[in-house]
């Protein structure tokens, strides 16, 4: 649909224009499952479902970046048999080397510390985010084990340990970032019903547009994607000009 409507006006030349980034929030999964009388695990199973439909449409409609929270470095607090469930569920897709995505040219990327998952998957992860090196449409960021703030304190390390010296500069930190050489995300959007940004993409969406919807994350369908589209084409950005 986004591919006819892609003129009209949400910048300062009046172009309406695709997010070149998208990043979600991918929340609600374990209400869905309530809802349905199953285990939460259910319900990520069914929201890793939806991530790989939302995945294969955003590159359909010509979207260039993709970033989804799949796992936090908060989400260790929940009980083990859920984190269990959650990391089984993504090595499972590691495993199978996201075998949609990465025929569609979808290139797969982690943002987070992936060692906790142990050598055998770090190698494939390894081999899975080497694959597409200059043939892909759409890069697909899955944030696990991530934090916003860690990753911000992870660049400021690098930097030093680089041998670089005050003043660090935000150039700096932008370029030690797991999302470095990449635009930051345009549009955020959260499903679930909840208002808040939970430690994800901290510092990459100082001025990204925010879309919030009460549909959970495993119901998210196309048309959803499109209404966050439309929305974000309706507001008009100014980075702090006028
Ligand atoms: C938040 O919903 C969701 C998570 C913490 C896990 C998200 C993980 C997946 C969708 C699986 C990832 C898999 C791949 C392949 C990317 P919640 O459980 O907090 O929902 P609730 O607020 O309704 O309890």
């Amino acid at each position: 649909m986004f591919k006819k409507l892609m003129r009209g006006g949400n910048n300062e030349t009046g172009v309406q224009t695709l997010p070149k980034h998208i990043a979600i929030i991918m929340d609600g999964n374990g209400r869905w499952a309530k809802k349905r009388g199953l285990p939460r695990k259910a319900g990520h199973v069914a929201g890793a479902n939806t991530f790989s439909n939302i995945a294969t449409y955003c590159n359909e409609i010509g979207i260039k970046y993709l970033t989804v929270y799949a796992f936090s470095t908060e989400n260790w607090k929940r009980p083990t048999d859920e984190v269990h469930a959650i990391i089984d569920l993504l090595k499972e897709y590691i495993f199978k080397g996201f075998d949609r995505l990465s025929r569609d040219k979808i290139k797969i990327n982690f943002l987070g510390d992936t060692t906790v998952m142990g050598d055998e998957i770090n190698g494939l992860i390894t081999k899975l985010t080497s694959m597409h090196k200059d043939d892909y449409e759409l890069v697909c960021n899955i944030a696990f084990n991530y934090g916003g703030r860690a990753e911000i304190v992870h660049a400021v390390n690098s930097c030093l340990s680089e041998g670089k010296t005050a003043p660090i500069t935000e150039d700096d930190i932008s370029s030690h970032l797991y999302t470095s050489g990449q635009p930051e995300p345009d549009l955020l959007i959260r499903p679930g019903g909840e208002f808040r940004i939970s430690n994800f993409l901290m510092w990459q969406t100082a001025y990204a547009e925010f879309y919030f919807t009460d549909v959970l994350w495993p119901d998210f369908s196309k048309k959803e994607i499109d209404k966050a589209i439309a929305e974000f084409q309706r507001r008009n950005r100014r980075f702090g000009g006028l």
